[in-house]
């Protein structure tokens, strides 16, 4: 582990050691959930009275929520971004812990922090930073190296490079010597492998972009026929893609290779290494990182994250059958989602897109709806949704997404929806692929262009020919 991070871990480790009790206010979303599952279940073991609570966004009405009790309060996956919020509540640096990963916001009291960003990590997310820190406590404890693993990939950590790398990477081989964690290193970069019939996974394969056969099962299906890969089971069921045989795999992946030289399109994205979870029983979404991710972030958005938290501390009774509904549900608001932004279609400015979806789709997933309408829609200009608040009508929900090739370009989305939404009275923060901001709802027009603005201006500073 590089020298700096390791210090700020031991000196998290020992801050926690040393309180009488924790309480932990973390994310709603996987790397939230997961990250409070990690240190919950290590503090529990080492006999630590814990306690938990879940929050959308560390926000003024969410503070009420943080007790005014003697407890370390430790902010994961939030907090870092928000801490002039901690001071106006009156939090001093000896009761406060950070373990984040978002950009910090500067402020005069010296909250203790551990932040991937102030150590250049940018592929791992809280959950890596959390097992460190569990780690640290009780060496033993690799089992929640799992938990890790499935809050990384939820944040996207493992997208740019098909796979995690750094620190985020070494985490895999505890689980993987633990022995709940198998490696693939080469499989198919497709999601849903452990549980979607393989024509429906190919078909919603869009990274990459498979002429003739993304977005079209029926294609995917034929594809497959004229291979001669059997795609049923003994009993009649579809196959998984977990479930077949290496050699029909290798067969599959090559002709899909095939399929995208003869478009002229990159091989590169084809496979990644994958993360699959042998303690967990086959055909459920909770066999690999990819679909257990998404399976917390059904439950997180949807206003359950404790139910995701049973989950990870291994409940596969009442809390699993809920989670399965949030995730059936999860899916057909999304789909919706996505069919709505497509059909409804962008208002294109220079340098964005953006929709106002209204009070259609809850805003904690509309960020989610501009990611996978962005890959559908014109993939060079950042994406931004828009949502009414339904609890707040005065507020405005905004959310943001681009890629690896505008950021190469100079694109920061953090920084741009920091700018622009204190220019009208909001507040914003995220990452650079991906940012949010809640501003008032009659600065809208206004906060649309001062964004396109600074988009410009990123865009421009990378590149001085670019106008
Ligand atoms: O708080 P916040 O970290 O929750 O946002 C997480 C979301 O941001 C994820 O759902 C993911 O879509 C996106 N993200 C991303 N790439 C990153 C980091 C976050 O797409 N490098
Ligand atoms: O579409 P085209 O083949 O010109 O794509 C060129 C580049 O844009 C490639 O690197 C490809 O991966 C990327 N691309 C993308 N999203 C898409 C289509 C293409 O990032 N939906
Ligand atoms: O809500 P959404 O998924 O679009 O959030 C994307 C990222 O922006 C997340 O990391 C979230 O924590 C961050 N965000 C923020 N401030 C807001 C809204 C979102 O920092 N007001």
């Amino acid at each position: 582990m590089e020298m700096g991070l390791d210090s700020d871990v031991r000196r998290a480790a020992d801050l926690i050691s040393d309180a009488d009790s924790v309480t932990i206010i973390s994310h709603i979303d996987a790397d939230g959930i997961s990250t409070e599952a990690i240190l919950s279940q290590v503090l529990t073991r080492e006999g630590m009275p814990v306690e938990s609570v879940f929050v959308r966004q560390l926000e003024p009405m969410a503070m009420r929520h943080v007790p005014k009790d003697g407890s370390l309060k430790l902010f994961t996956d939030l907090g870092a971004g928000q801490q002039g919020l901690l001071e106006e509540h009156g939090l001093s640096a000896d009761e406060v812990l950070i373990l984040d990963h978002h950009v910090s916001q500067p402020c005069e009291t010296p909250y203790p922090q551990v932040n991937c960003l102030d150590h250049g990590i940018t592929r791992m997310s809280t959950a890596g930073l959390a097992y460190l820190v569990a780690k640290a406590i009780d060496p033993t404890g690799t089992d929640l190296a799992k938990l890790a693993v499935i809050g990384n990939v939820g944040d996207m950590m493992a997208r740019e490079h098909c796979g995690l790398v750094g620190p985020a990477r070494e985490i895999v081989q505890d689980g993987v010597e633990y022995g709940n964690i198998i490696v693939h290193e080469r499989d198919l970069n497709c999601y849903g492998t452990s549980t979607r019939p393989i024509h429906v996974c190919l078909a919603y394969c869009d990274d990459p972009y498979i002429d003739g056969i993304t977005n079209n099962t029926n294609a995917a299906l034929r594809f497959l026929d004229r291979l001669g890969i059997p795609l049923k089971n003994s009993r009649g069921g579809w196959l998984v893609w977990e479930e077949l045989p290496f050699e029909d795999k290798r067969k599959i992946i090559s002709a899909l290779a095939q399929q995208l030289i003869a478009h002229g399109r990159e091989t590169d994205r084809l496979l990644a290494e994958t993360y699959i979870f042998p303690d967990e029983p086959e055909r459920t979404p909770l066999r690999n990182a990819s679909e257990y991710a998404t399976l917390l972030n059904a439950c997180g958005r949807w206003a359950k994250p404790r139910v995701g938290s049973c989950i990870c501390h291994g409940d596969r009774g009442d809390a699993y059958r809920e989670a399965e509904h949030m995730l059936a549900h999860h899916r057909t608001i999304i789909r919706d989602l996505l069919q709505y932004i497509l059909e409804n279609g962008v208002t294109e400015l220079s340098h964005l897109q953006y929709i106002h979806t209204g009070d259609r789709f809850p805003d904690t997933i509309v960020g989610i709806g501009a990611g996978m309408a962005l890959s559908k829609l014109n993939w060079k200009k950042p994406m931004m949704v828009l949502a009414a608040m339904v609890d707040e009508p005065e507020v405005t929900k905004v959310s943001m997404r681009t890629n690896e090739w505008a950021l190469g370009q100079g694109v920061d989305l953090a920084q741009a929806l920091v700018e622009a939404s204190a220019a009208v009275g909001g507040a914003g923060g995220g990452h650079k692929i991906a940012a949010g901001a809640f501003i008032p709802r009659d600065t809208e027009e206004e906060f649309v262009d001062g964004v396109n603005r600074i988009l410009k201006r990123q865009f421009a500073s990378a590149d001085p020919d670019d106008s």
